[in-house]
């Protein structure tokens, strides 16, 4: 199927991304999310990401605007019917994901493709609420969208190699790097950052050093851009958690349980950069 229309399910912080990298690639979008407010919020957030990339010559003004004007914001989940692909990026639990996949089947056209845009839920699983599960399949971005490189793309039992390549060749065209995973717990990268961040906060709540110490060891001891606290900041503490859960479950093992300061932080609201608070002030 020609692709021209990409619906983005969730405008959150990868929903805003992912519609950005579409619109920049002369993709038409469809970006829906379940309040007005929030859709708001992600065209400001998407006009300011733009600016960014003006103000450092990467796109001009004029591509700017038209890539604004190729994104229509909706509430109303039906208008996805126009869309020849979707990515869903809605808040990383399966019972929100799973009633979307029910409704997306419904929703759009027989041949067109579903994708997810999980952290760590299974694939196979999601496919099977659908009639389509050869057409389902896992498009994994990172954060920040416009900028990071890698799409895990993951195949559920069921993904045909036809909906593999078509996805493999829509990272491409957006100037991404695809990875082929198989479909298990956090796939590759969840399944081996999480506990490594998961770890981090332990040796925060034990003691073991400050937040800025913790990132200073990662930073200039492993020369990684930026530490693990700052890291689950970004991401927010809520998605870290929500991975950690589904690592746990998924395979079982105590080594994935979820730090109890992670928790208490959650409860308390403090979900990192998006909540104005998490291991550090934003
Ligand atoms: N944050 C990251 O760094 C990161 C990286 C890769 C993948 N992911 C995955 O991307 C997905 C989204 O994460 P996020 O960080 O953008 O979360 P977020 O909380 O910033 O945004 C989620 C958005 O989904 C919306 N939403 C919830 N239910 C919906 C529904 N039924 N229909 C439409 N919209 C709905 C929420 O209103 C919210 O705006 C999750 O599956 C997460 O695991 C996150």
């Amino acid at each position: 199927m020609d692709i021209q229309r990409v619906g983005v399910v969730g405008a959150g912080t990868m929903g805003n991304g992912i519609a950005h990298v579409f619109a920049r690639s002369g993709y038409q979008v469809v970006l829906c999310d379940v309040e007005q407010r929030f859709l708001d919020r992600a065209i400001e957030t998407i006009g300011k990401n733009l600016d960014r990339e003006v103000a450092k010559n990467k796109i001009t003004a004029d591509a700017k605007t038209a890539a604004l004007q190729r994104i229509t914001i909706v509430v109303d989940r039906a208008r996805l019917a126009e869309c020849d692909f979707v990515v869903e990026a809605a808040t990383e639990k399966f019972e929100i994901k799973a009633q979307l996949f029910r409704d997306l089947d419904r929703i759009c056209r027989q041949g067109v493709i579903l994708s997810s845009n999980t952290s760590s839920i299974s694939i196979t699983k999601l496919a099977t609420l659908t009639g389509r599960s050869e057409r389902v399949i896992g498009m994994h971005f990172f954060n920040p969208v416009p900028m990071m490189k890698l799409v895990e793309v993951i195949r559920g039992l069921a993904t045909s190699h036809e909906t593999f390549q078509t996805v493999r060749d829509l990272a491409v065209k957006l100037e991404k790097t695809p990875v082929e995973v198989n479909d298990a717990p956090g796939f590759v990268s969840n399944r081996v950052l999480m506990p490594l961040l998961n770890e981090a906060i332990y040796a925060v709540m034990e003691g073991v050093a400050t937040p800025e110490a913790v990132d200073e060891v990662f930073k200039l001891g492993m020369a990684h851009p930026m530490g693990p606290l700052t890291l689950a900041d970004f991401i927010g503490l809520d998605v870290c958690l929500d991975i950690m859960r589904v690592l746990q479950e998924g395979l079982g093992d105590p080594k994935y349980r979820p730090c109890p300061l992670l928790i208490k932080m959650v409860d308390a609201g403090w979900l990192g950069k998006k909540s104005g608070r998490g291991f550090y002030r934003y």
